[in-house]
């Protein structure tokens, strides 16, 4: 994906990876939510990819897997999200990719090693963290087997594979903080400058310090900076300043990053509105986002009316709680991973899950069944193009129904 916002900073870091990556198979970014590995990974991709075919040499590709949605995994559920993200498919006739239970049989993990076999790629297997067992296990056997695979991971913790060269992502430089964090505030507030020098010396010293209260991590410049508009950036770096005072005391133990993020996404949630609390919070049933006929079937319910969600969605964006990027039916709204992993908490605290995850079931199930006479012949293209995007929210309806049959 392409991202739409310009990187802030990360010279250092990316040059320092493009080494790393010239002379290691494996290299795993780490750190901690929020902090800006995925957006790293995607570029550090992107100049590789740059970079060969200016060399003039022949890759097979640079391909972006996003393994955030899988719950839990065997290496073969990993196989068959990076085959599917690779376009290679299966020879057998399997009329509903991604929802029979047939798909993932054990072979797999081969089959995608020697498909990779004569191959050069780059694999960039983003958030390993919820299957980091599972993920080792198969870049294990994936790089035994293709000599030409690279694999740059992203996780909160390394692999443990020998032969990984570890990357920790730290929070951005001071300036680059204030770069980032005066970037999202122009875009959210008519008449608020982007340049860090322009604003008043009060205003420079208020932005210094909620960069600095925010750790200079990207996601908590992001959500601070949607607030701008609303409060001003010396009443923002008041606000936040009583915050973090109340909540040192409150949250011992957790690492200090943590907890900023966390407080953070929790005074955004505190913000919004309880439609806009109920919508983000089913949202977070969709494992890799969602088109907006989904948010409207999943979304919609007890609080909150159907032709009410594209407008709650809309205002999440605006929030920075819920990212756009294309997909093959339009928009798709994702939640980054510790926005999904708040929301999710919120989820099940807040209402019976069972619900929500019924409606994601019946939509996705209708969705298969609508495609499966769409899957041969002519016009088959864009129904297979519409279930790889939907393959992690198939995959998730499976599991539901599966439990819903054993219960
Ligand atoms: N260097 C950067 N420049 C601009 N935006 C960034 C940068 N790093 C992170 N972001 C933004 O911050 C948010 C969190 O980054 P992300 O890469 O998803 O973090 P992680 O993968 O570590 O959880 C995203 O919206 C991302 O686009
Ligand atoms: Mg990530």
């Amino acid at each position: 994906p392409v991202p739409l916002t310009p990187l802030v900073g990360r010279r250092q870091a990316l040059t320092d990876l493009s080494r790393l990556l010239a002379n290691t198979r494996l290299v795993t970014l780490t750190g901690p939510g929020g902090v800006g590995k995925t957006r790293l990974a995607v570029a550090a991709a992107t100049a590789e990819r740059d970079s060969a075919s200016q060399a003039g040499e022949l890759v097979d590709g640079v391909w972006l897997v996003e393994f955030s949605g899988i719950r839990a995994g065997t290496p073969a559920d990993l196989a068959q999200v990076v085959a599917a993200t690779l376009g290679i498919r299966d020879d057998a006739p399997r009329p509903l990719p991604g929802i029979s239970p047939f798909t993932t049989t054990p072979s797999l993990p081969h089959r995608l090693a020697t498909a990779l076999r004569d191959r050069r790629t780059l694999l960039v297997l983003d958030n390993c963290e919820h299957v980091v067992d599972a993920a080792a296990e198969l870049t294990d056997l994936l790089l035994r087997t293709a000599p030409g695979l690279r694999v740059l991971a992203t996780g909160q913790e390394p692999l443990g594979l020998a032969g990984e060269a570890m990357f920790l992502v730290e929070p951005l430089q001071p300036a680059d903080a204030v770069r980032l964090f005066m970037e999202r505030a122009a875009a959210s507030t008519p008449g608020f400058p982007r340049d860090p020098d322009a604003p008043d010396e009060p205003e420079r010293r208020a932005v210094a310090e909620i960069c600095r209260r925010l750790d200079g991590i990207p996601l908590a410049l992001e959500l601070a900076a949607t607030r701008v508009r609303a409060l001003g950036v010396r009443e923002l770096a008041v606000r936040l300043n009583d915050r973090f005072r109340v909540l040192t005391f409150g949250q011992r133990g957790a690492p200090a990053r943590q907890q900023t993020l966390r407080a953070v996404i929790d005074w955004s949630w505190e913000l919004l509105g309880a439609p806009e609390r109920i919508v983000l919070r089913r949202l977070a049933a969709h494992t890799d986002g969602c088109d907006l006929a989904a948010a409207e079937a999943v979304c919609a319910g007890e609080g909150v009316a159907r032709d009410e969600v594209l407008d709650l969605v809309t205002r999440l964006v605006d929030r920075s709680l819920v990212v756009v990027v294309a997909g093959p039916t339009g928009p798709r709204y994702r939640l980054l991973e510790s926005v999904a992993a708040y929301a999710t908490e919120r989820l099940h605290e807040m209402e019976d899950p069972t619900a929500v995850r019924d409606r994601h079931l019946l939509h996705y199930r209708a969705l298969a069944e609508q495609a499966e006479p769409r899957l041969r012949g002519a016009g088959q293209r864009p129904w297979l193009a519409r279930l790889d995007a939907e393959a992690g929210n198939l995959r998730t309806a499976l599991d539901e129904a599966v439990r819903g049959a054993g219960a």
